[in-house]
C-alpha cells in the first residue's frame, strides 16, 4: 500500500502518537478542569503541556492565546464570523479553500463585502492588487500559507507586513503549513492562526488549533461549561475558556502534543527536507512524460510537499480510481478550493494530487510513477 494523501491527512502516525492517545484513554482521561481530583488534574497538565509546545513551535508568547478547535475550519469559523459585521470589508484571494470561502459566502448575506484577490498560475498572490484592494471599511485578510492543490508557500512575512501598515486583521490558514514550515507569529504579524492537529503536526483528527492575538477582538461561536467561574451564567471573557466551552478532546490534544514532540525531536527544517525530496523526485521524473500536465510552482523547495498533475485523456478520478485499484491512495478532484482551477485551467477535470510525508519513501514515488505509466499504456491499447 502506498499512502500519497498527507494534505488530506497525514498517515501513518508516529507510534508515540499512537501510544499517547491510547495511554491517556485507558489511564487517565478523566475530564479536565472540571474537579480538582488527581486524574482531571492529570488531563489539565497534559493540556498545559501541549498548549506550551505549539506555543514554542509558532513563538506564541502567551500560552492562554492558543485554543483547540476540532480542526481547522472550525478555527477560520470563529475567526470570520466572531471578528467580522455588517458594513465590514474583508480581502481574500483565489486560492483559498472552502473553509474560508463559505463562511464568507454566509456573511455576505448579512452584509459583509469580500474581495477576492487574484494569483498567478503559481498560486502566488498578487501584492499590488493586495494594496489596492483596501479600503476605508477594511476590516481583515484572510490568507491561507500554503495552498492544498498546489503548494504555493506565500510570502506570509510580507504580506502580515501589508496587514500591519493598513490596520487590518491578519488571518493565516495554515492548514498546510504548520509543522513543516517555520512560523513565527510575532515575525509575521499574525493576528489569528488556524491549523490542524492531523496534518503535518501528526496528531489524531478532531482535533486543531486556533492562536489568537491581545490585539484581536472576536465573538464566542458557542457559550457552555467551561470549569471556571461555574458559579455564574455569564460566559468568562478570559481566554482561552472565553472559547472553549464543553469537555476538551483530551485524547486528541494528548495526541496532538506528542505529534508536536515527534516533529520537534526530528526538526521542522529536517522534515521539510524530506517531504520536498519526495516531491523533487516525482516532479522531475513526470516532466519527462509528455502526457502528463503539472501544475503550480515547479520549484521544490519554495513550496509543500504537494504536487498536482493530469494525465492525458482522462479524467482527475479516473487516475484516482485506477490508482485505487494498485493500492496507492492519493486525492483528486477539485480539493474544496474551486477558484484556483478556473486559473490552472483544470475547471472541468481537476487534479491528481499527491501529497507526501515523512513516512513516504523513493519507492512509493516510484510506484506511482509506473501506475502512471501503465494507466497510459492502457489508453493507447
Ligand atoms: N483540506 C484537506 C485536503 O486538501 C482535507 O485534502
Amino acid at each position: 500500500m502506498v499512502y500519497i494523501d498527507n494534505a488530506a491527512t497525514s498517515f501513518p502516525k508516529p507510534e508515540f502518537v499512537y501510544d499517547s492517545v491510547l495511554d491517556c484513554m485507558k489511564r487517565y482521561c478523566a475530564n479536565p478542569g472540571r474537579g480538582s481530583h488527581k486524574l482531571s488534574l492529570e488531563c489539565e497538565l497534559k493540556i498545559i503541556d501541549t498548549r506550551q509546545r505549539i506555543s514554542e513551535l509558532f513563538n506564541i508568547d502567551d500560552i492562554m492565546n492558543i485554543i483547540f478547535t476540532s480542526n481547522t475550519t472550525e478555527g477560520l469559523n470563529i475567526a470570520i464570523k466572531g471578528g467580522l459585521e455588517s458594513g465590514d470589508h474583508v480581502i481574500t484571494t483565489s486560492i483559498e479553500h472552502n473553509s474560508v470561502y463559505r463562511p464568507l459566502r454566509k456573511l455576505k448575506d448579512i452584509g459583509v463585502e469580500v474581495s477576492i484577490i487574484s494569483v498567478d498560475k503559481k498560486g502566488y498572490v498578487n501584492l499590488e492588487e493586495l494594496q489596492k484592494s483596501i479600503k476605508v471599511n477594511t476590516k481583515a485578510l484572510i490568507i491561507n500559507h500554503g495552498s492544498n492543490v498546489l503548494g504555493t508557500v506565500q510570502n506570509i512575512e510580507e504580506i502580515g507586513k501589508i496587514a500591519k501598515e493598513n490596520n487590518l486583521i491578519f488571518i493565516v490558514d495554515a492548514a498546510q503549513t504548520a509543522g513543516i514550515f517555520n512560523i513565527d507569529v510575532k515575525k509575521m504579524n499574525i493576528d489569528i492562526m488556524a491549523f490542524p492537529g492531523h496534518k503535518c503536526l501528526y496528531g489524531p483528527q478532531g482535533i486543531g488549533g486556533l492562536y489568537i492575538g491581545d490585539s484581536v477582538k472576536i465573538d464566542t461561536f458557542k457559550e457552555g461549561g467551561t470549569g471556571s467561574n461555574s458559579n455564574i451564567m455569564e460566559q468568562p471573557s478570559f481566554m482561552p475558556d472565553k472559547f472553549e466551552s464543553g469537555t476538551l478532546n483530551t485524547p486528541g490534544i494528548v495526541g496532538l502534543g506528542a505529534g508536536i514532540d515527534f516533529i520537534s525531536n526530528i526538526g521542522v527544517n529536517k522534515i521539510r527536507k524530506h517531504d520536498q525530496e519526495m516531491s523533487l523526485y516525482l516532479t522531475s521524473e513526470l516532466q519527462k512524460l509528455p502526457y502528463v500536465f503539472m501544475y503550480g510552482e515547479d520549484d521544490c523547495e519554495k513550496k509543500c510537499p504537494v504536487v498536482s498533475f493530469n494525465v492525458d485523456g482522462y479524467d482527475s478520478s479516473e487516475v484516482g480510481e485506477f490508482l485505487n485499484s494498485k493500492e496507492i491512495y492519493l486525492r483528486t478532484g477539485y480539493h474544496c478550493a474551486p477558484i484556483i482551477h478556473n486559473i490552472i485551467g483544470t475547471k472541468n477535470l481537476g487534479t491528481v494530487r499527491a501529497s507526501f510525508g515523512y513516512f513516504n519513501t523513493t519507492e512509493d514515488v516510484e510506484k506511482l510513477i509506473s501506475a502512471v505509466k501503465e494507466l497510459y499504456g492502457l489508453k493507447r491499447i
